[in-house]
């Protein structure tokens, strides 16, 4: 896997690639464009935001990469890499080929030259889209001391203030730096992960911005271009959530007598039926995975609830034309929606008007115009199974006859061996929670439970006991050998296996087990989401790099990681290359190993002095790189994470008991939701839901597409009159409580092109006529129905983040004549602009405006944090759990048998705790290269997203669909 996009990138290295690509291409008019790509040079990094790359290349580059289909969507608003050779399935390779050969000949020119387009985002994003709201954003601008703002490493604001308990052992008033206990292992709230910076990720810090602040709140109408963007079009329901939500969310049903929206049959029984759209290569389990992540990394709510005031939530009004006229009964009756529906409204941090200051001629907002907290530590530090303040801690029970394991109890009278590994307790009435969570398994993040997050939960604490049990064993093994742990109080002290206590074997685990889902997410889940080459190549690089040693381009990569950024005393430089260099090593363990000469991103090598001490602030926290800007996640991370449609309403469920290709009852999700889901987890056992929910398909997420039971949930909290509420709406409506721009100009913030009409939603990859097409253009006639038209005023100008093509500025009409009757796109929501983006790269569950958002924040959280970086070492992890964690499980590494899409692969670490942790799967599971891609589906060769059976699960009734 030495892949190109060193030489790519870095100029330096440019002769060796090109001569070699020169004397192998392909189609002679390729060739020629090729030398018309190179002759051209790179581009540089933008300068201004204005001129930044959007995705879209030359002409002779297009060709070069991807031939004349490549030159064909140029015209459309979709990167452009997408059609490059080899970025798709077998049928993207180059005339001839079959395979991804070298970077020479076309099919490595496309996947080079596509990553090579995703790492200029990556830069970009990272120069042009950091907007801190927590107080440092001026200093972002400005600089401080004469450093440039972008390579500013510490922050007033990410001090601890006076009376936090850890105030004094930072440093107090003085220089705040964390040492001894509060630096050992992950804190409960998340302070001191950076040791300069106690209180970044902190729980209940802001959430960030991507998006410039006078971009947020548009409906306030306090910004100029926003009033001209949607004329007085906007507010908090209009257009109306629950309108948008019925009409173009709303999954239809061919038998809604066997759907009853998403309640299915008496008895569960197997003939039920909800209609759902079905993601190819993606099942239930990847779906239930994210949300079992997202409570890892944020949440806007607190302890489960809003604040007290109560809102309405829609099903008041619909478009016509841009005028909102009132529902009538008979329209409301139609849609189905429901007028009495209330939520809580949303928590806001701070919205009282922001301060503004002038730099270099130019006003800007210090922060955004509200603000919000995340009440979650923002870290992947498992705060979901182990807690992120002391309600959610005391939530958490452990083993009461050793404190290094949580607590599992015995729940089944079921055959198979994992059974044996219990399950997690439900909660007393006397632990801290709200009267929705009573009877559920107990765990620190427990809203929204259903059987998904139940058997992530469980199927966590069972892998975090099984570490401990295997360190225990390693105890027994080698008593008297030093374990690589380290107390940073008696850093010279050596701490054999066998010293080691159960409280400190408790933390250890807790960083094995954030680690190994980091890498799962990583490494298993996004190549799965994103199902391409160029993807799964970027995936991997973050976390184990893309250049490997010993080949001329890794040499380059050395020396102009020395020569330019070793050396920098340019802080926007190295803010902008550090990401190239780091997809040369990987991110994970960057500044892990420190040796004499070398910079940030030396490779580990054995035969070198590793000169890491824990004694040296430098080495502990060297590793983290926060660009300039604290870590946090942004709102807009939130909002492309909406991702109900992967949910289905009903779960094909089977038993392994019996013949396990049977689908033998159709379970609705919303029978599986709170404290039902801990009765259905315990009653058919962790093998059965997880054969169920492998072999299921997800929903892909896409318009009209919604579960049906997520539109009529009823929650618990709501004193209302109706005490449901239509999810779909709601997302809409917490977007528009946060401020989220709407998608047009979301995605010009984000560096991709803005759409004109909504005609451009269509995928132009389509024949005109054919089924697919014309079931986009249905959608596209009712997006316009929905967010309406008007007569556009070319004196408007809307935004600052982009110009047209030859350099003008944006204005209301988009290129339209003044005066014409233009569609509302700039209305569009975000959560429904992605849904409707039918134009996607090849095996992407998710649309390219979501990975935009996902490039950028992704490669953030592995970036910023110490235990992932410089810290992981075996002082904090022991060299167990290093191990561990590297291969993913004991026993070393063990791998996949043939080349799977072409690559030698390691046995995938989420098949792998499936496998340790419920061994009564392994039958179902020899056969499964990543755990997130249907269990009973044939691969194929090369990315094939068709939906065909292995041969031995041909009788499977999904296989027939
Ligand atoms: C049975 C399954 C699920 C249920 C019952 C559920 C329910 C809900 C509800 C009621 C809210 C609104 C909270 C509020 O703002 O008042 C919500 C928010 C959210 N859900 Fe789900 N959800 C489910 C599955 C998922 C899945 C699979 C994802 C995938 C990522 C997801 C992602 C989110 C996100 C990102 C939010 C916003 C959280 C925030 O504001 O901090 N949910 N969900």
């Amino acid at each position: 896997m030495r892949r190109l996009i060193a030489c790519s990138v870095l100029g330096a290295a440019l002769p060796l690639v090109l001569g070699g690509c020169a004397a192998t291409m392909g189609a002679a008019q390729d060739q020629v464009a090729c030398a018309r790509m190179m002759a051209g040079g790179f581009r540089v990094i933008a300068a201004e935001r204005t001129s930044r790359f959007l995705g879209k290349v030359s002409a002779d580059t297009a060709r070069c990469r991807g031939g004349e289909r490549a030159v064909q969507f140029r015209a459309s608003p979709y990167v452009d890499w997408a059609n490059y050779w080899a970025a798709g399935d077998a049928a993207s390779n180059s005339p001839g080929s079959t395979a991804v050969g070298t970077h020479f000949d076309a099919n490595g020119r496309g996947i080079d030259g596509a990553l090579l387009d995703l790492e200029y985002q990556r830069i970009e994003l990272i120069k042009f889209n950091l907007f801190d709201n927590s107080g440092t954003y001026r200093e972002y601008v400005e600089g401080r001391g004469g450093v440039a703002g972008p390579a500013l490493k510490t922050w007033e604001a990410m001090r601890l203030p006076p009376g936090h308990p850890g105030y004094e052992a930072v440093g107090g008033q003085g220089e705040q730096l964390c040492r001894g206990e509060l630096i050992r292992f992950r804190t409960l709230d998340g302070t001191c992960n950076d040791i300069r910076n106690p209180l970044m990720g902190a729980t209940g810090q802001p959430f960030a911005r991507n998006v410039e602040f006078e971009s947020t709140f548009p409906d306030l109408g306090r910004d100029e271009l926003a009033r001209n963007r949607h004329g007085d079009r906007l507010s908090l329901l209009r257009p109306d959530p629950q309108v948008i939500s019925r009409k173009l969310f709303t999954r239809t049903q061919s038998q809604p007598g066997k759907c009853h929206a998403g309640e299915g049959l008496p008895g569960d029984a197997a003939d039920g039926h909800c209609d759902y759209k079905k993601a190819p290569a993606f099942n239930v389990l990847a779906a239930f995975w994210i949300q079992f992540m997202t409570h890892d990394w944020f949440s806007h709510l607190e302890e489960g609830h809003n604040q007290p005031t109560m809102i309405a939530a829609g099903c008041a009004t619909q478009r016509r034309g841009s005028v909102d006229a009132p529902l009538t009964p008979a329209e409301i009756a139609q849609l189905g929606c429901r007028s009495g529906d209330r939520v809580d409204a949303a928590y806001i941090a701070e919205d009282r008007a922001p301060n503004a200051f002038v730099f270099q001629g130019r006003e800007y907002l210090t922060r955004a115009y509200k603000t919000t907290r995340n009440n979650v530590t923002a870290w992947w530090d498992a705060s979901q199974l182990y807690g992120y303040d002391e309600p959610s801690r005391r939530r958490v029970k452990r083993d009461p006859t050793d404190p290094a394991k949580l607590e599992l109890v015995p729940a089944s009278s079921r055959a198979g061996n994992g059974e044996a590994a219990r399950y997690l307790p439900v909660f007393e009435p006397t632990d801290p929670i709200n009267a929705q969570w009573a009877g559920q398994e107990a765990t620190a993040f427990p809203d929204n439970w259903s059987i998904g997050l139940s058997f992530y939960h469980n199927l966590f604490a069972r892998e975090h006991n099984a570490f401990v049990v295997a360190f225990r064993e390693q105890v027994v093994r080698t008593p008297d050998a030093d374990c690589g742990l380290r107390n940073p109080a008696h850093p010279g002290v050596v701490i054999r296996y066998r010293d080691v206590t159960a409280a400190e074997l408790f933390e250890v685990a807790r960083l094995v087990i954030a680690a190994e889902i980091a890498k799962i997410h990583t490494t298993e889940w996004t190549p799965q989401l994103l199902y391409d080459e160029p993807l799964y190549l970027a995936s991997n690089a973050n976390w184990s790099g893309l250049v490997h040693g010993g080949d001329a381009a890794s040499a380059a990569l050395a020396t102009i990681v020395l020569n330019n950024f070793g050396r920098s005393n340019d802080g926007r430089q190295s803010a902008q290359w550090y990401s190239v260099f780091a997809s040369g090593p990987g991110i994970f363990g960057l500044g892990s190993h420190v040796y004499a000469g070398n910079g940030i991103f030396a490779r580990y090598d054995p035969g070198k002095t590793d000169l890491w001490s824990l004694e040296n602030p430098q080495h502990v926290n060297g590793g983290v790189n926060h660009f300039g800007s604290p870590f946090n996640f942004p709102e807009e991370f939130v909002s492309v994470y909406r991702l109900h449609a992967l949910v289905p309403d009903l779960i094909e469920y089977r038993d392994r008991d019996g013949d396990p290709k049977v689908v033998r009852s159709k379970i609705p999700v919303v029978e599986t939701v709170r404290g039902k889901a801990t009765e259905a987890m315990r009653a058919r056992g962790m093998a059965n839901w997880a054969l169920s929910m492998g072999q299921q398909r997800a929903g892909s997420l896409t318009l009209q597409n919604h579960p049906q039971f997520l539109q009529n949930l009823a929650l618990p909290r709501l004193p209302s009159a109706t005490g449901r509420i239509d999810v779909a709406a709601l997302d809409i409506i917490r977007d528009r409580e946060r401020g989220v721009p709407r998608f047009n100009e979301f995605r010009r913030q984000y560096g991709l092109k803005q759409l004109r009409s909504f005609d451009d939603f269509a995928d132009q990859r389509l024949p005109r006529g054919s089924p697919a097409r014309a079931e986009q253009e249905r959608l596209i006639a009712l997006l316009r129905e929905v967010y309406g038209q008007h007569r556009c005023d070319a004196s408007k100008i809307i935004t600052t983040a982009q110009r047209n093509d030859e350099g003008t500025r944006i204005n209301d009409c988009l290129g339209y004549a003044d005066g014409t009757m233009v569609d509302n796109i700039e209305d569009v929501d975000t959560v429904v602009g992605w849904h409707a983006e039918f134009t996607r790269p090849h095996g992407f569950a998710i649309s390219e405006t979501q990975l935009q958002v996902f490039i950028l924040n992704a490669s953030r959280r592995l970036f910023s944090d110490r235990f992932f970086t410089s810290s992981f070492r075996p002082e904090f992890y022991t060299h167990f759990g290093v191990q561990w964690v590297t291969d993913n499980g004991p026993y070393g590494k063990m791998m996949e048998q043939g080349r799977p899409n072409g690559h030698e692969m390691e046995v995938s670490p989420l098949k792998r705790v499936l496998l340790r942790n419920v061994p009564e799967l392994q039958p179902e599971l020899e056969h499964v290269v990543n755990a997130f891609d249907p269990w009973g589906r044939e691969r194929g060769a090369y990315y094939s997203l068709q939906w065909k059976p292995r041969p031995d699960a041909a009788s499977d009734p999904a296989g027939r669909e």
